[in-house]
């Protein structure tokens, strides 16, 4: 089992955006189609699995997050025979497909909901349904989306749960028969051929057994890594088999103990997390909504606490700076003007030679931006026209609230991919469903495919190198250079050998503090021409450089 469980190591994962990747057919939004006409361009650039997030039938409340049919696919996004060709395709060119699993909570317009709604007793208990008076709301969390996570139903005199939207009904996974149909959708995929599952918010399935009020926070203490979410991981992979599948769980608001049993191959439940404390650097006071530059030094320290307490357990960490729900890379902690390139390069390669499964966000490879929306109206995303609405009430003004959600909203990695210098970036003859990136015209594929020093080219050679170095998938790691807050440093070892990363996460000259024995040590990469430059036997790093060194 340990080798199944652990083979994915030396892969990379691409993750895809449907709606906002390749439409094929003019109606504005991605597809399936689109995809399978894309797959050349993915094999090239060398990635192992295409993660697709939710193309099942959906009000798309919430994208696709809202799942009102786990077998069907959505018509915008095709039929299942395209499903079953893009499966083929894809293995045809050595990639696997990783469907999206939102087993936390169904749309409120699933059948079972509906059923529930409709009165029947047996499908109210595959929700999580309190009795309460209409004026008393069973606890006073708050919803990841804003306002209460209760809705009252006045024809049945109940409350339930919604830990998202109030489209998106949290499913009661101490029913035993959720579980078996939630099994039973991972046999259907299986069957079908996909050979990877990420599974959205999955830390949050196991309820708490009492319900009571937070008085110091939103309420996600009771209900992050609940009591029995390790228990349910466990019965889901054995029963429904997918222990030979690669697999990810994203985790919010997680611990690093609960992650290393998410993942260490010995408790048999997971591939790998996702787990995003490092992402919330920009946070002022934990507050995703108030602006913040990055705190860099907690970024260092996080990922030194994350990769080196998941290497002692033994864990196994998903390596990512962005997705669908995160600003862009680049516009966050590097440089959109006069080092876009190098800062896009350079946040590449240090992220992608940590200790993990490397995750390649659509657009990424290419160092896409931020769109910079300026108006409202450019807004889609259900989060983001919440908080607008919530910053107003709180006295932000328009103009304020737009400033951040430029910076915060999760439509800024949601813009459609930039593929060539045509109309709509070569993503739709239609009028995309949300807007392209003000820079769509220069940033694209296009510009970069055959440029040995595009940043496309640079994804490229890591992942080539990816597979040409074992130390970078099974070395062992360990963090360089406390002093600077803006140089991040670590160590790669394996048997006899040693990999340094440098990588200078500042826009000006920065001198590791460490003394370089420079013997024998070979730059093998790096986003400058020019060899490093050294002054007294201390390693200078130019403005966002990436020194790649091996012995
Ligand atoms: C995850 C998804 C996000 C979605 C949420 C609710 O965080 O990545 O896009 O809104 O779960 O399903």
């Amino acid at each position: 089992m340990e080798s199944k469980m652990t083979e994915f190591r030396d892969k990379v994962v691409y993750q895809i955006y449907p709606k906002s990747f390749q439409d094929s057919d003019g109606d504005g939004i991605g597809d399936l189609r689109g995809i399978i006409r894309r797959l050349d361009y993915l094999k090239d650039l060398g990635v192992d699995y295409l993660w697709l997030t939710p193309v099942f039938i959906s009000p798309q409340n919430d994208n696709g997050y809202d799942v009102a049919d786990y077998r069907r696919i959505d018509p915008r996004y095709g039929t299942m025979a395209d499903m079953e060709e893009l499966i083929s395709e894809s293995r045809k060119r050595g990639m696997g497909i990783m469907l999206d699993m939102v087993f936390n909570h169904t749309s409120t317009s699933h059948e079972w909901f509906q059923r529930a709604l409709a009165g029947e007793k047996e499908y109210q208990d595959y929700y999580i349904f309190k009795e309460e008076s209409p004026e008393k709301m069973p606890t006073n969390w708050v919803s990841k989306f804003g306002g209460p996570v209760w809705e009252y139903v006045p024809g049945l005199g109940k409350w339930y749960l919604h830990l998202f939207d109030v489209t998106q009904a949290d499913l009661n996974w101490e029913n035993p028969r959720v579980r078996e149909e939630l099994k039973d959708v991972l046999r259907f995929w299986k069957a079908k051929g996909i050979q990877g599952f990420r599974f959205d918010v999955v830390n949050l399935i196991s309820k708490p057994e009492v319900w009571e009020d937070d008085f110091e926070g939103d309420g996600r203490r009771f209900y992050s890594d609940g009591p029995k979410v390790h228990e349910y991981l466990k019965e889901l992979v054995r029963d429904a088999d997918i222990g030979d599948c690669v697999t990810v769980g994203e985790m919010s608001s997680t611990t690093l103990k609960n992650c290393v049993g998410y993942s260490n191959p010995d408790e048999q439940e997971l591939s790998m997390c996702f787990h995003f404390h490092h992402l919330k650097v920009d946070y002022k006071d934990g507050n995703k909504w108030e602006l913040m530059e990055p705190d860099y030094r907690r970024l260092k320290e996080l990922f030194r606490e994350w990769q080196e307490g998941m290497q002692i357990g033994n864990g196994w960490s998903a390596l990512f700076l962005c997705n669908h729900d995160q600003p862009r890379t680049v516009s966050r902690f590097g440089d959109e003007g006069r080092y876009w390139k190098q800062s896009a390069m350079m946040l590449a390669g240090m992220i992608h030679l940590m200790r993990g499964t490397p995750y390649v966000y659509q657009g990424e490879e290419i160092g896409m931006t931020n769109p910079h929306f300026a108006s409202i109206e450019q807004y889609r995303d259900v989060e983001s026209l919440n908080y607008y609405q919530i910053l107003r009430e709180q006295g932000k003004s328009g103009v304020e609230a737009l400033e951040v959600l430029a910076a915060r909203s999760r439509d800024n990695g949601r813009s459609p991919m930039q593929w060539n210098g045509e109309k709509n970036g070569g993503f739709s003859d239609g009028a995309p469903w949300i807007p392209m990136a003000d820079n769509a015209e220069t940033i694209h594929v296009q510009s970069q495919m055959g440029d040995s020093e595009s940043v496309l080219t640079f994804y490229k050679k890591l992942i080539t190198l990816r597979k040409e170095m074992k130390i970078i998938s099974e070395g062992t790691i360990c963090f360089l250079e406390e002093a600077d807050d803006r140089v991040i440093a670590y160590r790669r070892n394996l048997g006899e050998e040693e990999l340094l990363v440098y990588g200078n996460l500042s826009g000006t000259v920065r001198t590791v503090s460490e003394m370089f024995s420079s013997g024998g040590y070979q730059k093998i990469l790096g986003n400058y021409k020019e060899e490093p430059e050294m002054t007294d036997g201390r390693l200078t790093l130019r403005p966002y450089e990436l020194v790649v060194m091996y012995r």
